[in-house]
């Protein structure tokens, strides 16, 4: 669990950084070190963190520099959103407590559903409560309506989920595969509807779906559902996600979603799409008919995120700058990174003797060691890398001593 520490919150205030390597390696043997990176442990052993400022978490009484999550900007904890986030609470109250179907809709919702359609340049955007629930939506809204789903083999679990509900045979395919799609699109045949189901920028490596080859191979009547959860905001001259970063101007076989609790750093999903599909949402979504909107003060607060990703360039600049940086570096030692702006980097330890030695190193260098082990990654786990436009120049050396010395010394 990471607690957000809020500005004016005096209790890190004071908190002196005087932890020397010594002290972080005397973590060995106790509690957390057992927590941070030991592929034994379950997912349901991660540890509890606290931020302590906006890339520093405190692990027991360690303060050690955070490359985890997704807050790419660090948004979540910047001072404007914030801001909208009291003054929503203040003048909206927490809760609709009912559906928006019902009596629980809101200007606010219908706000941020102009400004997010107009943002990622389609014709609407319908709010979910999360980016897995603008999955699960999509495929209620036109379940019945594809003779096949086709679904990346390493597809997020919101869509792995989603791939039931269309009612439909699922086929996977390769990895980001355009040629294995076009032998699976031979063998269903030319009268087949299908619809591809694929993340946009995967979360484990940073790496990008073919969209635009994929697109070259669907029948008329297909769609491709991009779930642009990590690159929504990220990738693209404007931020506005996959589409734009390949330069793909087609909207009508194309639906995305996205999640407002990464790039955005608040909480809460969309589907971005026609006003067909809209329609269908409303009328077929259980989830969407059944479900309580996202609460009014995060609705505010993604409102001033979006704005601050609009008109603040110098977030994206930053992490664009941060990104090139590390992986010019990394380059110049060999290491393979994706040749992508995205700010993900993954280290693939292959033994457990490895995870042991960079969690050391990365301890050494008193960063937070990133280990996750997530469905559908590598089955021992891993490191995950997540730069952000506020990592000073400073932390990003440090993490590039530890790729250093665990690349050229395994
Ligand atoms: C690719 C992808 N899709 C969907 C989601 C779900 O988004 P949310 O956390 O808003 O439910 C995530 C979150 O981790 C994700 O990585």
């Amino acid at each position: 669990m990471l607690v957000n520490a809020m500005p004016g919150n005096t209790a890190f205030d004071s908190f002196d950084c005087r932890d020397s390597v010594r002290d972080c390696m005397s973590l060995e043997g106790t509690a957390e070190w057992a927590h941070v990176g030991l592929c034994k442990l379950s997912m349901t052993d991660a540890p509890a963190l606290q931020q302590v400022d906006r890339t520093c978490v405190l692990l027991g009484s360690r303060k050690l520099s955070y490359f985890s999550g997704c807050d790419y900007f660090r948004l979540s904890s910047h001072p404007d959103v914030l801001r909208a986030l009291r003054e929503g609470t203040n003048r909206f109250g927490l809760n609709v407590a009912a559906s928006r179907l019902t009596t629980g809709n809101h200007k606010l919702y219908l706000d941020l559903e102009k400004r997010l359609a107009e943002f990622f340049q389609t014709e609407r955007a319908v709010l979910l409560s999360s980016g897995y629930a603008a999955n699960i939506a999509v495929a209620q809204a036109l379940s019945g309506t594809f003779s096949h789903v086709l679904l990346d083999e390493r597809a997020h679990a919101s869509l792995v989920d989603a791939s039931e509900i269309f009612s439909c045979p699922i086929v996977r395919f390769r990895h980001r595969d355009p040629k294995q799609l076009a032998d699976i699109l031979q063998v269903i045949g030319k009268t087949a509807k299908p619809i591809i189901l694929t993340d946009g920028m995967f979360a484990h490596d940073g790496s990008v779906a073919p969209v635009g080859a994929y697109l070259g191979l669907l029948p008329k009547d297909g769609v491709i559902v991009v779930d642009d959860a990590h690159a929504a905001g990220v990738l693209g001259a404007n931020g506005r996600g996959t589409l734009e970063y390949l330069e793909i101007s087609e909207q009508s076989r194309i639906i995305r979603t996205m999640t407002l609790s990464k790039a955005f750093g608040v909480y809460g999903g969309a589907i971005l799409g026609s006003s067909t599909l809209q329609k269908r949402v409303l009328e077929k979504s259980r989830f969407y008919v059944g479900n309580t909107p996202m609460p009014l003060p995060l609705a505010a607060a993604a409102l001033q995120a979006l704005h601050i990703l609009k008109t603040d360039r110098q977030l994206a600049a930053r992490l664009s700058e941060n990104v090139r940086y590390v992986k010019e570096e990394l380059r110049q030692i060999r290491y393979p990174v994706e040749p992508t702006p995205s700010p993900i980097i993954p280290l693939l330890p292959e033994t457990q003797r490895e995870i042991g030695r960079l969690k050391r190193l990365f301890l050494a260098q008193r960063v937070f060691p990133p280990w996750i082990k997530y469905p559908g990654g590598p089955p021992l786990g891993y490191f995950r890398l997540a730069l952000s436009s506020e990592h000073t120049k400073k932390q990003l050396d440090d993490f590039l001593r530890i790729g250093r010395g665990w690349w050229l010394e395994r």
